[in-house]
């Protein structure tokens, strides 16, 4: 589908309003709000799950095509153990069942998959799989996929913490050497951009331990539409709204360099 034909009910082509020059280069996603959308509908929860993989597809496609280069999704967080049992039983499989099914259409479009969280309590079969998926796609340039799962922002800020506090105390790094740089390169996201922008579904305003560290300056979209519902119209929605926003990462509007001096501030 080319994006000239997102065309949705309200008969608005929204691909004509999006700047090609301002497409953020990295995308979060919280995927929120399977659970509702099934029991709204009367379904076990596990039917919203299913129609949430076919919905993060179709957002793979389109913001591929967009020209955003990496994507990030929260697939399973630290506290969705706490679940019950045959709910995180059936996301483990459901994780493994997509990887196997989808890898190859996957790898075809040069997407490198990438898993970003604790695999430590997974079952083994899981884990190959994963593992697997991320060697055979290891070599791919044209869009990075990560998926994160059993993955805490807190967990993570720790883990920096002690992986520096062991260099330091064996003398790797001094202390005073610990800095903003050093701190990035031991992050599970090292050496990919900070999200520019973070859309979560469902409504809810929060960011449940995702990605502390890298949101600090992302803009925030909050969608009222539930994830099994979304789409590529939500999603172009986002970026419109996204590409409105004066982002000023604390300072003041972007201004030439030589505006400074013509300012009022000047004698
Ligand atoms: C949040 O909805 C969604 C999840 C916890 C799972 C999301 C997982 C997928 C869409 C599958 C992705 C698969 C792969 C392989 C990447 P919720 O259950 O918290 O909904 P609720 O807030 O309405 O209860």
């Amino acid at each position: 589908m080319s994006l000239g034909k997102i065309i949705h009910k309200t008969n608005i082509d929204l691909s004509k309003r999006i700047d090609k020059q301002k497409v953020p280069e990295h995308v979060a996603i919280i995927m929120d709000g399977n659970g509702r959308w099934a029991t709204k509908k009367g379904l076990p929860r596990s039917f919203g799950h299913n129609k949430g993989v076919s919905v993060l597809k179709e957002i793979i496609k389109a913001s591929k095509k967009l020209g955003c280069k990496v994507l990030t999704v929260y697939a399973f967080s630290t506290e969705n153990w706490t679940r019950p049992t045959k709910e995180v039983d059936f996301l483990i499989n459901l994780f493994s069942e997509v990887l196997k099914t989808e890898i190859d259409e996957i790898h075809q479009e040069f997407i490198k998959l990438k898993f970003i969280g604790d695999l430590t309590p997974f079952p083994e079969t899981l884990k190959k799989i994963i593992y697997s998926s991320e060697s055979l796609t290891k070599n791919n340039n044209s869009f990075l996929l990560n998926v994160c799962v059993n993955y805490g922002g807190r967990q993570e800020i720790v883990k920096v913490a002690r992986e520096l506090a062991l260099k330091s105390y064996s003398g790797e790094i001094k202390p005073n050497e610990v800095n903003e740089e050093l701190f990035n390169s031991e992050l599970l996201t090292q050496g990919i951009k900070d999200p520019e922008l973070l859309i979560r579904t469902s409504g809810e305003k929060r960011i449940s331990n995702f990605l502390l560290w890298q949101l600090a300056y992302s803009e925030i979209y909050i969608s009222d539409v539930l994830w099994p519902d979304f789409n590529e119209f939500e999603f172009l929605k986002a970026i419109i709204d996204y590409q409105s926003r004066n982002r000023r990462f604390g300072g003041i509007e972007s201004l030439p360099k030589e505006s400074f001096e013509d300012s009022q501030y000047s004698s």
